[in-house]
């Protein structure tokens, strides 16, 4: 079903919505397979809706137990951590454990196949996970950091944590953060918190990739977080085609050339069939 086609015979801002149970969409536009198939360099820029059918949940999504009186936003700075470390640690040591009990989704899985159907593929990613490298990306640009690289609150030196997945109660608990072996003070998430800069050159690199692409894909991203939100609209500015895969509308649909509204999961390995046999 296709739908929003702003000007007649137009491909911008073309909106195809998912049809049926199986939550795949009727066709993928044939010139998206062809822009696609055309691309000399493809960038995919992903939020936390391509690691959701991975079972971690979405920023924009209740937090549960523990936490439940809290939103993900107001947990996630230097303020919040500096008043309750353990607060704080215990959240992120939760969702360390529920990523490295997690796998990459077939949508992790289709782009890192697609990076071996086009002559460059970069990731640009806003997740804190390591799905895309599990299922085989490489060279991942973390604007936001990993929860698998904390760092001393003071002195910044990093900080190992065991091997394996950490032991965590199914409703979080309160957990004292480790200590710096360098310097005594607080263990903190490798996180880029609210009111904290991108690490610069990772954000450099980042925009440079979209302004060099010819396609751009932005999954499962809401598109609200500045400033990696401007890197669809970094793409589109430089005349490359944007696809956006997210089942709701965001923030980005006006600078998206198609937007194709379903599961990442289950579009992206859709993409990537239709586009072997348009090959
Ligand atoms: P959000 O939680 O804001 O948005 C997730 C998006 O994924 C929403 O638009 C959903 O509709 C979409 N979504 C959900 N399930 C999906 C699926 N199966 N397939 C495709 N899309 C799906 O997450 P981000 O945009 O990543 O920052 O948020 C950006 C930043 O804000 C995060 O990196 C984080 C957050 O606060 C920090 O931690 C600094």
């Amino acid at each position: 079903m296709m739908r929003n086609m702003k000007k007649s015979g137009s491909i911008e801002n073309q909106d195809v919505g998912a049809t049926g149970g199986s939550g795949g969409i009727d066709n993928i536009p044939v010139q998206l397979l062809d822009a696609l198939k055309d691309a000399g360099h493809v960038v995919v820029f992903t939020g936390a809706g391509v690691s959701a059918e991975s079972g971690i949940p979405t920023f924009r999504d209740a937090l549960t137990g523990l936490w439940s009186r809290f939103d993900a936003e107001a947990l996630a700075t230097p303020e919040a951590f500096l008043r309750d470390p353990e607060l704080v640690w215990g959240w992120y040591e939760w969702r360390r454990m529920q990523v490295l009990r997690s796998l990459p989704n077939p949508a992790h899985i289709a782009i890192a196949e697609l990076a071996r159907q086009v002559p460059e593929l970069t990731v640009v990613t806003q997740n804190v996970d390591d799905l895309h490298e599990r299922a085989g990306s490489t060279a991942v640009m973390h604007l936001h950091g990993s929860l698998h690289s904390p760092r001393c609150f003071d002195c910044g030196r990093t900080h190992s944590l065991p091997p394996g997945p950490p032991n965590e109660p199914e409703g979080g608990r309160r957990l004292r953060p480790p200590l710096c072996a360098h310097c005594g003070g607080w263990v903190r998430p490798g996180i880029v918190w609210f009111g904290e800069s991108l690490p610069e050159d990772v954000l450099a690199a980042a925009f440079a990739a979209a302004r060099a692409c010819d396609l751009l894909f932005a999954i499962g991203t809401s598109g609200l977080v500045q400033p990696a939100a401007r890197i669809p609209f970094l793409a589109k500015q430089a005349g490359a085609k944007v696809v956006q895969v997210n089942p709701t509308a965001t923030a980005l649909d006006d600078d998206c050339t198609w937007s194709l509204r379903g599961a990442a999961g289950v579009l992206l390995p859709q993409v990537l069939k239709d586009l072997t046999q348009r090959k």
